[in-house]
């Protein structure tokens, strides 16, 4: 049964180079009996319409989450934010009571256009990758998950084929090895970083009209 669920968010797979070369060298991963379990998230919901109830099902099967995608405006794509809204639920994911998350690992694959020296304080983006990924780290924190360090493939426009098949072989190897990845083992076997939310501090809730 799968561990691992590896979730791609890229609005236009067929033009990319980066992350299908990823979904590439995971396929021997997340064939039957695999590792992994492989969610295309723009195929599998091209109308937006989100089955919580089943992506909540898919997280809690999972050991390791991870996401996979093209930086985009400093961010996550816009059909993996809605996922993460919705998926991520008060009473569920966060809040009094709900752990339904803790414990498990979070990793994330971004792609970017930029350079890695154009993500330093002195490069054109101005900020570090860390900073534009804070939201993701502080959310994991959120849920009781296990933030892992990112693993960026900049320059993605300019690589060639080797070297983005040599990224995809090195997420491959991690996975493979999940979850004996030295590099990972502090962070495993330490106490998990739980950040609570307090009882008052829930969303409004939503009524038929909208919120109340
Ligand atoms: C709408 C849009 C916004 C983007 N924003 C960024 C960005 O903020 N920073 C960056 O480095 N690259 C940005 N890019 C470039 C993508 O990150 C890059 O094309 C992608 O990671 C390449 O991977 P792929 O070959 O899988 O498509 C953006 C691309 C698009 C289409």
């Amino acid at each position: 049964m799968a561990r691992i669920l590896v979730v791609l968010a890229h609005p236009d797979l067929q033009a990319s180079r980066a992350n299908r070369a990823l979904q590439l060298a995971l396929a021997p991963l997340s064939g039957p009996g695999g590792p992994v379990e492989w969610l295309d998230l723009y195929a599998r919901y091209p109308d937006y319409l989100i089955d919580v109830p089943a992506e909540q099902a898919r997280l809690a099967a999972a050991e390791l989450i991870v996401w996979a995608f093209p930086l985009q405006w400093y961010s996550v794509p816009a059909l993996l934010k809605l996922w993460i809204d919705e998926v991520l639920a008060f009473g569920w994911a966060y809040g009094p009571g709900a752990d339904a998350l803790r414990g498990k690992a979070l990793w994330l694959l971004p792609t970017t256009g930029g350079s890695a020296a154009s993500y330093e304080p002195a490069g054109h983006n101005r900020h570090t990758l860390d900073a534009f990924l804070a939201p993701w780290a502080q959310t994991a924190r959120l849920c009781g998950l296990r933030y892992l360090p990112p693993l960026a493939l900049h320059d993605a426009h300019a690589l060639d084929a080797p070297a983005l098949a040599a990224h995809g072989a090195q997420v491959r190897d991690m996975l493979a090895r999940w979850p004996s990845v030295p590099a990972w083992q502090r962070l495993l076997d330490g106490d998990c970083v739980e950040c609570a939310v307090p009882a008052e501090a829930r969303p409004l809730a939503r009524t038929g009209g909208g919120w109340a």
